[in-house]
C-alpha cells in the first residue's frame, strides 16, 4: 500500500482546469487517484473557526456557570402578562374549575401570594418545602384526597377535620385558598429531598 501511494504521489497532478493545483501542494493521501492535499486553510475560515471557540467559552460561562436565562424561563417571563390576564379573566368568570386553578398556578404574583400564605398557615404540618410532617407530603405524586386541581382546592377549603386537616375556606376566604392551591399545584411531583413517604394513590 505504501509503495502504491508513493507511486501515486510521483504522478504529475491532474490539471483541474480551475487553477487549484500548484506545485507546492503536498499530497497526504492518494487512493484510487483521489488525492488529499495538505493545504493551508484560508484566513477567513480560520478566523471564523477561532471566533466560534472563543464564543463557546463565553457561552458556557454565561449559561452553565452564571445562571444565564434559558429559553424556557425567558418564554415564561414573556408570557407572564398573557397568563396573568387569562387568570384574571377566569377568576372574574367565577367558577372554580381545574382550568382556572391551573391558570392561577402560572400567574407569578398569585403563586407568590400563595407561597406567603402557605408559609404562615401550612408549614407547621406540611413543612416549609411541602415535604410533609404531621400532614402528608405535597410534593410527591400520591394523594389521599385527589391530586387534580379542583380536588386539592376542595381539600384545602373544606379540610379533613376528623384527621386534623383544618378547613381553610371559612378562615381565609375563597380567593386566598385559590392562591394557596395555585402554589400547591407548583409543588406537585417536585419530590423534595427528605419528604415524608407517599400516602394515598399515585396519580
Ligand atoms: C394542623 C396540621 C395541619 C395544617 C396546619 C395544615 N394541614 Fe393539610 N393536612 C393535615 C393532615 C393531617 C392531612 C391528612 C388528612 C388525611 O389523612 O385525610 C392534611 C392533608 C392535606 C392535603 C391533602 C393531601 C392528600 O394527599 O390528599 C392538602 C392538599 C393539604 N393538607 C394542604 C394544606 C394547606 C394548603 C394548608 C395550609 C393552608 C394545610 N394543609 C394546613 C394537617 C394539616
Amino acid at each position: 500500500m505504501a509503495a502504491d501511494n508513493a507511486a501515486h504521489s510521483k504522478h504529475a497532478h491532474i490539471a483541474t482546469g480551475v487553477g487549484v493545483d500548484t506545485p507546492a501542494d503536498t499530497v497526504v493521501h492518494a487512493v484510487d487517484d483521489i488525492e488529499e492535499y495538505d493545504n493551508r486553510l484560508p484566513n477567513w475560515w480560520l478566523l471564523t473557526f477561532y471566533a466560534t471557540i472563543i464564543f463557546s467559552v463565553g457561552y458556557f460561562f454565561h449559561y452553565q456557570m452564571l445562571g444565564g436565562e434559558n429559553t424556557i424561563s425567558a418564554y415564561e417571563r414573556e408570557m407572564q402578562p398573557v397568563w396573568a390576564a387569562e387568570a384574571a379573566r377566569l377568576r372574574a368568570a367565577g367558577a372554580v374549575t381545574p382550568q382556572m386553578l391551573l391558570a392561577l398556578a402560572r400567574d407569578q404574583s398569585i403563586v407568590s401570594q400563595g407561597r406567603t400564605l402557605f408559609a404562615t398557615n401550612c408549614v407547621s404540618c406540611h413543612a416549609a418545602n411541602g415535604g410533609g410532617g404531621i400532614g402528608p407530603n405535597l410534593t410527591d405524586n400520591a394523594w389521599i384526597h385527589g391530586g387534580a386541581p379542583d380536588r386539592i382546592y376542595r381539600t384545602i377549603s373544606n379540610g379533613v377535620t376528623n384527621k386534623g386537616m383544618v378547613a381553610w375556606g371559612p378562615q381565609l376566604g375563597a380567593e386566598r385558598v385559590q392562591a394557596i392551591t395555585a402554589f400547591v399545584l407548583t409543588m406537585r411531583n417536585t419530590n423534595v429531598a427528605g419528604g415524608r413517604a407517599p400516602q394515598g394513590t399515585p396519580e
